[in-house]
C-alpha cells in the first residue's frame, strides 16, 4: 500500500549498490520469464551517471549467472545532437563502454538515437524510431534516471504529455549539469534527440533510479501535483512504475523530513530537534519563542501530548543547538565541559584532515582548519587525490614555460624541459575536443595542484611533513569516471593512519558530489578505520571520525553536531587559502551545475549557517563551518 504522501511506489536502499542489484534480479527474471516463452524482452535504457552500477550489476549477472542479452532487444532515451557516435562523450560511446561491449547482444538489437544526422533526416528518423518500437512490442521494462529539473530523457519541463520521440533543445541547467562530461559548458550540444513523454508512458513497466542529490526532486515528483513543469511527476499516471532510490536521495519525502506528518513516530532527541527547529525555522521564530499553539498546529500535538511543556521542549533543543557551537574544534583544554562537542583532552590532539581533491580542505573546512593549527594540534593534511582532471591546458604550458625560464635563469641544462614543453605544446595544439589527455599530461596537471596545495597548507601553519599526497589510483583514469575503490586505495589509507595514528579524523562526507570522487574518497576512510579497529589497532578507539560536507551543500541544521564559528577576518584568511588554488580559479573544466567561484560557494555556505543559528535564536556569527561524527 502506497504511503498516503507517496503517489509512486519508492523502494529505498541503503546504498546505491544495494538497489541495483535488487533491480538487477528483477530485470534478470524478466529477461528470463520472455525467454522461456520464446519471446524477446525489450528493455529502454538511459545514460548518465545514475545507471553506470545497474549496467554494471547486469554484467556481472552476464558474466558469472550466465544472464544472456541474446534476445533482448534495447532502445536508448535519448542521445545530443549533434554529436559524432564515437566520441567518448556520446551516449553511443556510454552504452557500449559501460553495457554492450560486455554482454552477448546482437548488434541489430541495439538502438540508439542517431545524433550524426543531417538536420532535415531527423523528423523521418524519429518517426522510425516510435514505429521501431512499436514493431518490437512495445517497451517491456523502461529504465530512467531524472533531472535535477524533473527531466526524464531530455523530456524537459514543460514537455507535453503527449510528446513522442523528437528532437529537443537542452534547458542551460541540463547542459551545467552536463557539463562533468566534458571540458566545459561551450562543448556541450544544445540539442538531443529524446523518446517523448507518451513514448516513456507507454512502456508496460518503469523503473526509475536516483541517488545522492536527488533528494528534492524525488519529493516533487513523488508526492508532489502532477505537472508538465516536473516531467516525472507525470509518472504518478502510469500504472506500473517504482522509484529506486537510496537514502539520500529520499531524505525530503515526508515520511524523513517530517515522520510526524505522516503518522506517528518516535519522539528520539535527535528527531525533537528537527522538530522544533524546522519549526521554528518555517515560523521564523526562534526556538526559545515557540509556544504550545505552533507546535499544535505544525502538527507536533503528538510531541506536547509525550513531552508535557512547549517550554521544556524548546530549552531542550535550544541546549542541544548551543552545545553544538564550539571555537575548539579540538576540544578545550584544560576543563571539563560534557557537554562540548569534542574531548578536552588529549591534548594537544594529532588531527588527520582527508581532503578528497586538493582543495576541499581549505573549501570546506579552511576555518577549523587554521584554527586547530593555531590551537596548538598537531595537523596532518592528506590529499585524497590528485585531481588532475581539473586542470585547463592553458595552465600546463604556463607552468612548463617556468620551469624551462627557471633552469636558463639559473643556467641548468634546460634541453629536457624545453623537449618535454615542446612535446606538450604539439600535443595539446593537436587535441581533439573530447580527448583525454596523454600520462604525461596528466601528471603535470596533478603537479600543478600538488603545488597549489602545499602551498595553501604551508598557508594554513602545517610544515612538509604534514603534508601527504596519497594519490590514490582509482581517480586515475583520466576521464570522469573513475574506478571503484581497490586494495591498493585502503593499503595506501590505512598505512597513512597508521603512521599517524590521529585523535581526530576529518573527511569529507559528501554523498552528493557530481564526480562521485568524494563519495569514494569517504568509503575508503571508512573501510580503512573499519579494519584498522577490527585488526586491533588500540588507538582507533580514541579516534574520533568529523564529517564535513563537500562544496556543494552543507548539511541539515538539525544534524549538525559542531559548529565552529569564525570572525569577519578569519572569512577573508580562508578566502585568500581557496584563492591559492590558481587553477580552480573562473572557470574550471568539469565544473558542473554551479557557475559560482569555490570561495563564494564557500561564502555563502558559511553565513547561511551561521544566520540559520541566529534565526533559531543562537548568537550572529560571521560564518560556521559544520561537521557531523561518524561512529563507527
Ligand atoms: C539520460 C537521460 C537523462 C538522465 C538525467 C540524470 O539518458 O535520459 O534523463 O537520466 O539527466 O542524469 P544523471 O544520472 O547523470 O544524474
Amino acid at each position: 500500500m502506497l504511503d498516503s504522501f507517496e503517489k509512486i511506489p519508492v523502494r529505498i536502499s541503503q546504498t546505491p549498490s544495494d538497489g541495483v542489484r535488487l533491480a538487477a534480479r528483477q530485470i534478470a527474471i524478466l529477461i528470463k520469464d520472455k525467454q522461456a516463452l520464446g519471446l524477446h524482452c525489450v528493455l529502454g535504457l538511459a545514460t548518465g551517471s545514475t545507471p553506470i552500477g545497474l549496467y554494471a550489476e547486469l554484467v556481472r549477472l552476464h558474466k558469472e549467472e550466465e544472464l544472456s542479452f541474446k534476445h533482448v532487444i534495447t532502445f536508448n532515451l535519448d542521445e545530443y545532437y549533434t554529436i559524432e557516435r564515437d566520441v567518448y562523450q556520446s551516449y553511443w560511446s556510454f552504452m557500449h563502454r559501460h553495457l554492450f561491449n560486455h554482454v552477448d547482444i546482437l548488434q541489430e538489437n541495439i538502438h540508439i538515437p542517431n545524433g550524426e544526422l543531417e538536420r532535415d533526416e531527423v523528423k523521418k528518423y524519429c518517426r522510425q524510431y516510435e514505429e521501431k518500437i512499436e514493431k518490437a512490442g512495445g517497451i517491456d521494462l523502461q529504465i530512467l534516471g531524472i533531472g535535477l529539473n524533473g527531466h526524464i530523457g531530455f523530456n524537459e519541463p514543460s514537455s507535453s504529455l503527449f510528446s513522442s520521440t523528437r528532437l529537443v533543445t537542452l534547458e542551460n541547467s541540463t547542459r551545467l549539469a552536463n557539463a562533468r562530461d566534458f571540458q566545459s559548458i561551450s562543448q556541450v550540444p544544445r540539442m538531443a534527440i529524446t523518446m517523448g513523454i507518451s513514448t516513456i508512458m507507454k512502456a508496460k513497466k518503469v523503473f526509475l533510479f536516483a541517488w545522492g542529490n536527488k533528494a528534492a526532486i524525488i519529493a516533487k515528483s513523488v508526492e508532489g501535483q502532477v505537472t508538465e513543469q516536473v516531467p516525472a511527476s507525470l509518472l504518478q499516471q502510469h500504472p506500473d512504475c517504482t522509484f529506486f532510490i537510496d537514502l539520500s536521495a529520499s531524505v525530503e519525502l515526508t515520511r524523513f523530513k517530517s515522520p510526524w506528518l505522516a503518522g506517528g513516530c518516535e519522539w528520539t532527541k535527535r528527531m525533537i530537534k528537527r522538530a522544533v527547529v524546522n519549526t521554528s525555522l518555517k515560523l521564523n521564530k526562534p526556538v526559545l519563542s515557540l509556544t504550545t499553539n505552533d507546535y499544535n498546529e505544525n502538527g507536533l500535538s503528538d510531541l506536547i501530548v509525550e513531552k508535557g511543556d512547549a517550554y521544556e521542549i524548546n530549552l531542550q533543543v535550544y541546549y542541544m543547538l548551543r552545545d553544538s557551537i564550539t571555537g575548539w574544534p579540538g576540544g578545550k583544554p584544560n576543563v571539563s565541559i560534557p557537554t562540548h562537542p569534542e574531548r578536552s583532552t588529549p591534548y594537544p590532539k594529532r588531527c588527520l584532515i582527508f581532503s578528497p581533491h586538493p582543495d576541499d580542505d581549505i573549501i570546506s573546512m579552511g576555518g577549523t582548519f587554521m584554527r586547530l593549527v593555531e590551537q596548538g594540534h598537531q595537523v596532518h593534511v592528506a590529499y585524497q587525490t590528485s585531481g588532475n582532471i581539473a586542470v585547463t591546458d592553458e595552465f600546463v604550458t604556463r607552468f612548463m614555460d617556468f620551469a624551462v625560464g627557471f633552469e636558463h635563469l639559473f643556467e641548468i641544462d634546460s634541453n629536457k624541459s624545453q623537449k618535454i614543453l615542446a612535446e606538450a605544446k604539439e600535443y595539446l595544439s593537436s587535441k581533439r575536443l573530447h580527448q583525454t589527455d596523454s600520462p604525461d599530461i596528466r601528471a603535470i596537471k596533478g603537479l600543478i595542484r600538488r603545488c597549489e596545495a602545499k602551498a595553501t597548507a604551508r598557508y594554513a601553519g602545517l610544515k612538509d611533513e604534514q603534508i601527504h599526497f596519497l594519490n590514490l589510483p582509482f581517480y586515475e583514469t583520466g576521464t570522469i569516471e573513475k574506478r571503484p575503490l581497490s586494495e591498493k586505495d585502503i593499503e595506501i589509507t590505512m598505512q597513512l593512519l597508521r603512521k599517524i595514528q590521529p585523535h581526530q579524523v576529518y573527511c569529507a562526507g559528501d554523498l552528493a558530489d557530481p564526480h562521485g570522487t568524494h563519495k569514494v574518497c569517504l568509503d575508503i576512510v571508512f573501510e580503512s578505520m573499519k579494519r584498522l579497529k577490527d585488526a586491533g589497532d588500540d588507538w582507533v578507539k580514541d579516534c574520533w571520525v568529523w564529517l564535513y560536507k563537500g562544496a556543494w551543500q552543507e548539511w541539515d541544521i538539525d544534524e549538525i553536531e559542531m559548529a565552529i564559528p569564525m570572525s569577519p577576518d578569519q572569512v577573508v584568511k580562508k578566502r585568500f587559502g581557496i584563492f591559492i588554488h590558481q587553477s580552480q580559479k573562473d572557470a574550471v573544466p568539469f565544473q558542473g551545475s554551479d557557475t559560482r567561484e569555490f570561495w563564494q560557494r564557500a561564502e555563502v555556505r558559511n553565513a547561511g549557517t551561521a544566520d540559520l543559528y541566529a534565526q533559531l535564536g543562537m548568537t550572529k556569527y560571521a560564518a560556521m563551518e559544520a561537521f557531523v561524527r561518524w561512529h563507527y
